[in-house]
């Protein structure tokens, strides 16, 4: 799958309203990959609703835990699924609706949980607190063909240095959502992969 500039921006929706004017933000920044969080009680409305109203974005649907959320937000929509750790239930319904499984793996016996169960780019969370780029540097020595997600605690100014490692698939994280959303956009373009 392909994240744009190299980053996933990661939303939590209380209200419609909040929704589309973050999300249309985003679209118009040319981000339009987004990861909803399922961590509000209007989070999975708030997929169903970002998939009609903004057609042209990838809606995904992140912080999913278990296999019955899974199956409610690919009822919704969501076009790739996020999870904190690694959740069989979840493989299952990704698999069944053919869609991209991002479970969070951090030591190696999880990278290789996640590898036997046929998925090769995993969230690496909270990436801060596990050893930022450090640690994925050392990781992807043994795991060379893995591609991470790092999310949790990136920043406007922490986000290239993540980019930089070619293990990285995106930087992930609520940082593009702080501040001015605009500026980031036109911050991640100039700075982001270029490919
Ligand atoms: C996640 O679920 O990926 C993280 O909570 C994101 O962390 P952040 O808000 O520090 O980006």
């Amino acid at each position: 799958m392909k994240f744009p500039f190299g980053v996933l921006p990661l939303a939590s929706f209380r209200t419609q309203k909040e929704a589309e004017e973050t999300l249309a933000l985003l679209e118009e920044g040319g981000l339009d990959t987004v990861e909803i969080a399922c961590r509000t009680p209007y989070a999975e409305e708030a997929i169903a609703f970002a998939v009609k109203r903004f057609p042209r974005m990838k809606i995904g649907a992140g912080t999913v835990l278990g296999g019955e959320q899974a199956e409610r937000v690919a009822g919704a929509g969501a076009s790739f699924l996020v999870s904190p750790g690694l959740s069989e239930e979840i493989v299952a319904v990704a698999e069944r609706e053919k869609l991209p499984y991002f479970p969070g793996c951090v030591t190696p016996t999880e990278i290789m949980r996640a590898l036997a169960l046929g998925i090769k780019t995993v969230k690496f969370f909270p990436a801060e607190v596990y050893g930022g780029v450090r640690a994925l540097r050392a990781l992807s020595e043994p795991f060379s063909g893995v591609r991470f997600l790092p999310t949790g605690g990136i920043t406007m100014e922490t986000f290239p240095d993540y980019l930089a490692l070619p293990c990285v698939a995106a930087a992930g994280g609520s940082f593009v959502l702080h501040g001015d959303v605009a500026e980031n956009c036109k911050k991640i373009k100039r700075f982001g992969r270029q490919e």
